[in-house]
């Protein structure tokens, strides 16, 4: 038994950082050098080791990353390409030190109309985060408030900085959460915390929400993007078919009773045993040897 702890060190032992492309530095600046396509509102990279880690950072830093409409296409896009990749297991989206994002966009939604909004779908562009199949994991450092908060919670695990606030303030300007805030804040913390931060508009810090279950895990703010990388690199020494399969169970709870809740992870879990990868994890877990999953 002691070869899984043994097997596990092995497959994590190496350096996370691929440092010669990402830099972190007490400022909480990431250093891009990518070749990847170009974004006005986000920057992408591959980072990790064995450059299976999709990184997006939210690059509006003077709107605080108020998520504009030209932000969320670019994001969604982004996703959705790492998403198809390969050779990507998970993705972070991560801010800078002041602000993950502050929200939608005030300036730009002021005007909006009941009848434009709806025409329009509002927002629906939002949903390419949730729609991930892959691991998506929020780095939050600085303010994640409203449409940050939410889009915190679209991500699968939130790690924090210890300086990370949070918060639903849309009572504040004459609104509501409109992207899953009185949705997902119930599931995370419960009713009476998540009615008192919608209904108050006040912010919680990092040890908070790490106490009430809306985040993981608190680092300090120039370790939150190392150890987001390593969460990323740790997940992807998994099968990724297994991951995925995994993370539909999981998500599956927050979407149905109990019952049909453990129905459905009774045929995910049956489902494993008609793939390569239950065999392979399984044979050499009786070997003693790390597995070589081959995603299928
Ligand atoms: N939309 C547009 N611009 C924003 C913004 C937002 N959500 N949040 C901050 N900004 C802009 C500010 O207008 C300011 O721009 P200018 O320099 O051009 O004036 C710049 O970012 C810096 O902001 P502040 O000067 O306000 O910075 P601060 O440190 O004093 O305060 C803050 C920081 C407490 C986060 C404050 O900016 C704030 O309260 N922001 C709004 C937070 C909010 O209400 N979010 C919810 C939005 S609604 C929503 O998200 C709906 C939904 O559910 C989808």
């Amino acid at each position: 038994m002691a070869s899984v702890a043994a097997v596990t060190r092995a497959l994590l032992g190496k350096s996370v950082l691929n440092t010669g492309r990402v830099a972190t530095a007490n400022t909480g600046f990431i250093k891009f050098y990518s070749t990847a396509p170009q974004y006005e509102n986000i920057k992408v990279d591959v980072v990790g080791s064995k450059k299976n880690v999709g990184l997006i950072q939210l690059n509006r830093p003077k709107a605080l990353n108020a998520l504009c409409g030209a932000l969320f296409k670019e994001l969604g896009k982004a996703v959705e390409e790492f998403d198809t990749d390969e050779k990507i297991a998970a993705i972070i989206i991560t801010g800078n030190e002041k602000a993950f994002a502050a929200g939608a966009d005030i300036k730009e939604m002021q005007g909006n109309t009941y009848s434009g909004n709806t025409r329009q779908g509002f927002l629906k562009d939002w949903e390419a985060v949730s729609n991930c199949g892959k691991p998506v994991i929020a780095a939050v450092n600085g303010f994640a408030l409203g449409g940050g908060c939410e889009l915190a919670m679209m991500c699968d695990i939130i790690y924090a900085g210890e300086k990370a606030k949070f918060g639903q303030p849309e009572i504040n300007i004459g609104t509501i959460p409109g992207a899953g805030g009185t949705q997902r804040l119930p599931r995370y913390v419960g009713k009476s915390k998540a009615m008192e931060i919608v209904l108050t508009g006040t912010f919680i810090d990092a040890i908070e929400a790490e106490r009430m279950g809306l985040v993981s895990r608190v680092f300090p703010v120039e370790k939150l993007l190392e150890e987001t990388i390593k969460l990323a690199e740790r997940i992807g020494t998994h099968s990724p078919l297994i991951v995925k399969m995994a993370k539909q169970s999981v998500n599956q709870a927050y979407e149905t009773t109990l019952k049909s809740g453990l129905q459905f992870e009774k045929s995910i879990f049956y489902g494993t045993f008609a793939t390569e990868d239950q065999k392979e994890g399984m044979t050499a877990f009786i070997e003693k040897r790390a597995p070589n999953f081959k995603n299928n």
